[in-house]
């Protein structure tokens, strides 16, 4: 791994789906004039680009050999575009179906292997807040600041609820909360990179919490890492 220069910062969020990680993460990277990386729409993309495939996903060496070919790419401007081998997957990789199957697919190594080194790249261009799983712990194990941010399991599934029927999508609570149950634990127990907080992380709980101050709390802390 290329080593980080000592004039980026880096700044790495993880936890569990629902916790607020990408909410917070982009204005983090908006006020601090960062990179924002949101490593869960790259497996969401390998995700979708298995489906389009007609892969099956419980196929590893399938779903690896398609990972080690795609192109995956995050456009920084305010819209975050996600392109997959050229294809504007921003929205798709948001549904229901996809949510459903990715973290299967984020257990494969072949598939972490292949992100992994994108990651670390799309880090290169210059100082980043990126969010995901895994970051503080194996993606960028040199961030300047590491955070893990929770909720309680029910709060997380009212999030995310939410920004479903706010898309325009028919689901029921329960139904979600049952899907997110069933990605934590596939994210927690799967034998790579697990979901955990890395030694060094900041663990927050943002129940209860305002999104303002959690951004507040994240900046003051690169203000005092900086000092
Ligand atoms: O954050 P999200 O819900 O978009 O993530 C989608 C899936 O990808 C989720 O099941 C966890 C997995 N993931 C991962 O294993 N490692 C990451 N760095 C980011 C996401």
């Amino acid at each position: 791994m290329k080593q980080k220069q000592q004039s980026d910062l880096q700044i790495a969020i993880d936890g569990p789906a629902g916790a607020g990680k990408s909410t917070v993460a982009k204005l983090v990277a908006k006020q601090l004039n960062l990179f924002y990386v949101d490593t869960g729409a790259m497996y969401r993309a390998i995700a979708y680009k298995a489906l389009k495939h007609e892969i099956l996903i419980d196929d590893e060496l399938s779903v690896s050999q398609i990972a080690r070919t795609t192109e995956v790419v995050l456009d920084h401007s305010e819209q975050q575009i996600v392109w997959c081998d050229g294809e504007n997957v921003t929205q798709a990789i948001r549904s229901p179906e996809i949510s459903r199957v990715v973290s299967i697919i984020a257990a494969y190594v072949g598939v972490r292997e292949r992100l992994v080194e994108l990651q670390r790249k799309e880090a290169e261009r210059g100082s980043v807040v990126m969010d995901g799983r895994d970051i503080g712990t194996h993606v960028l194990p040199e961030a300047d600041i590491k955070i893990f941010l929770t909720a309680t399991p029910k709060e997380r599934a009212r999030r995310r609820w939410i920004e479903l029927v706010n898309a325009g999508e028919n689901v029921f609570f329960e139904e979600v909360a049952q899907d997110m149950q069933n990605r934590d634990r596939q994210d927690t127990e799967r034998a790579v990179s697990p979901l955990e907080p890395a030694h060094d992380a900041i663990i927050l709980d943002t129940t209860g919490l305002s999104v303002q101050e959690l951004v507040a709390e994240i900046i003051a802390l690169t203000q005092e890492d900086r000092r």
